[in-house]
């Protein structure tokens, strides 16, 4: 996480809002915003290394990163391959994925794949975010929801049984629609406005669809992998809005001491949430080796998708 931490009663000062009302509609408390020597790269770094260490390797064991990010460093190159070079890894390939909000569990699904195709042993899948770079400071309907923060897993290939007790992802499911654009998106880009351009959210659109697609997508998994929500040991989910959360794991029947939230913390991270809220619980000892753990997410596009994995 970025060193700097805003508090809501900090916004107050920026825009018409409260702390009252921003807890009350979203669950958030605090976030952490970037400093000018802090960029995605940077904090994605920070967030591999530490994930590279708690799996006992090296850097140079690694020959896939996949970085899921929307706040890249530059518009090219991509920002895992500034990563890749800051790690000292001169091997294996590297490439940034944009899925917004969704965009960890999409890099995850495609590091699996990759794992499963022979094409690599040893991935590296980053979620970093500088959200706080693309928001629109005046704007109190969006500026309060996000911020910054990396988060990193190490996946290894290995054999298994083809069973849900196997080690490792289980099943994923993707999706998306283009027809959502216009409800999350951001001004501007180099084909079109030749700036970065801002975020835009029409957030009762975005809440009124929430819901219905995150449980479709985690049931669609639920069916492939052959298991139901009791099989479930810990719910992760992106981290948007508790209300989304809460909603979402209701629906599902999910007990509410099986969800990790962490967006009382972090705010909406994008596609560091997941990755972000997998380490707060892996390092508290709730997630144990052995554990069913449901990750999810929805974003911009839209897309979303949920992934099953034997921890
Ligand atoms: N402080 C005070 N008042 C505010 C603020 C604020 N920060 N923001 C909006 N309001 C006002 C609005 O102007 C509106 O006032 P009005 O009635 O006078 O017009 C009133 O509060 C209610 O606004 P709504 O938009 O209806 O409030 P809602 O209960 O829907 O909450 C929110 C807004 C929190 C954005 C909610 O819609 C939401 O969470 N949506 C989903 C957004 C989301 O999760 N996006 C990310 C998912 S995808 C991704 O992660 C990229």
């Amino acid at each position: 996480m970025p060193k700097r931490i805003m508090a809501n009663r900090d916004f107050e000062h920026i825009v018409d809002t409260s702390d009252e009302w921003i807890i009350q509609r979203t669950g958030i408390r605090q976030r952490h915003i970037a400093g000018d020597d802090e960029t995605t790269a940077s904090l994605g770094e920070e967030a591999a290394r530490n994930a590279i260490a708690s799996a006992g390797l090296e850097p140079n064991d690694i020959d896939l990163i996949v970085l899921a990010t929307s706040t890249p460093d530059n518009t090219f190159p991509a920002t895992a391959v500034d990563i890749q070079n800051r790690l000292g890894i001169r091997h294996g390939a590297a490439f940034d994925m944009q899925a917004v909000c969704s965009g960890f569990i999409y890099a995850l699904t495609t590091a699996d794949l990759y794992i499963r195709g022979g094409m690599a042993q040893r991935a590296l899948v980053i979620g970093a975010e500088t959200f706080s770079r693309l928001l629109d400071w005046e704007d109190r309907t969006t500026c309060v929801l996000f911020g910054d923060g990396a988060g990193a897993v190490v996946v290894e290939a290995s054999e298994g049984a083809g069973l849900t007790s196997d080690t490792g992802i289980i099943a994923a499911k993707l999706r998306s629609d283009g027809c959502h654009k216009s409800k999350l998106y951001v001004d501007g880009g180099p084909s079109t406005t030749k700036t970065v351009g801002h975020l835009r959210m029409q957030g009762r659109e975005v809440f009124r669809h929430a819901v219905g697609m995150i449980t479709d997508v985690i049931e669609d998994s639920f069916s492939v992998a052959g298991i139901s929500a009791e099989d479930i040991d810990w719910f992760v989910p992106h981290q948007a809005n508790r209300r989304i959360i809460e909603a979402s794991a209701k629906k599902l029947g999910i007990a509410d001491e099986k969800v990790v939230v962490t967006v009382d913390r972090h705010g909406n991270t994008s596609a560091a949430s997941v990755p972000l809220a997998l380490s707060v619980a892996v390092a508290d000892g709730r997630i144990k080796k052995g554990d069913m753990v449901l990750l999810e997410a929805m974003g911009g596009g839209f897309t979303w998708g949920a992934i099953l994995v034997r921890w």
